[in-house]
């Protein structure tokens, strides 16, 4: 089973980045953290980050047919981009949408995401730990849709 984990625009700062709003852990240790927990569930984890739209939306056609789910936190991105929608849309993977804080505590600007209703389901509020509570359920998905299909 294979995991593409996506992360959006600013999140290459994370660790440094509001500490008080996102935590003090960085992203490669994210990145690294859940290719660990991949081998443990026998789950291939493939990560990738960018700051742009375009950069994203590329990066989730390109996964169409080679993975079973996808992570993804959007960053901004979340509360504005019908184009990441419509990629998710057209590859038809199950998406889980992660986020690391709480967007319903936060600004109302954030309580809107462009892609809450595609989405398989989402979790956020846990800080680092949203994305390893993300792949446990990926795992969860996966082997769903595999027994459906097989
Ligand atoms: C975020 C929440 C977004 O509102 C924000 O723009 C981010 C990070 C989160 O993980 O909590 O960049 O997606």
């Amino acid at each position: 089973m294979a995991v593409l984990v996506i992360h959006g625009p600013n999140l290459n700062l994370l660790g440094e980045r509001e500490p008080e709003v996102y935590g003090r852990t960085r992203l490669a240790d994210i990145d690294n953290e859940l290719k660990r927990l991949g081998r443990e569930l026998e789950m291939k984890v493939e990560t990738f980050q960018s700051n742009s739209e375009g950069g994203i939306v590329d990066r989730i056609q390109k996964a169409r047919g080679k993975c079973d789910v996808l992570l993804i936190n959007p960053g901004a991105y979340t509360h504005t981009s019908v184009a990441i929608r419509d990629a998710i849309a057209a590859v038809s993977i199950p998406v889980i949408e992660v986020h690391l804080s709480n967007v319903y505590r936060r600004e109302p600007f954030r309580h809107h995401s462009t892609i809450a209703d595609i989405a398989h389901g989402r979790i956020m509020g846990f800080g680092a730990e949203s994305y390893s509570l993300a792949l446990r359920a990926a795992r969860t998905i996966a082997g769903e849709s595999r027994r459906r299909s097989g």
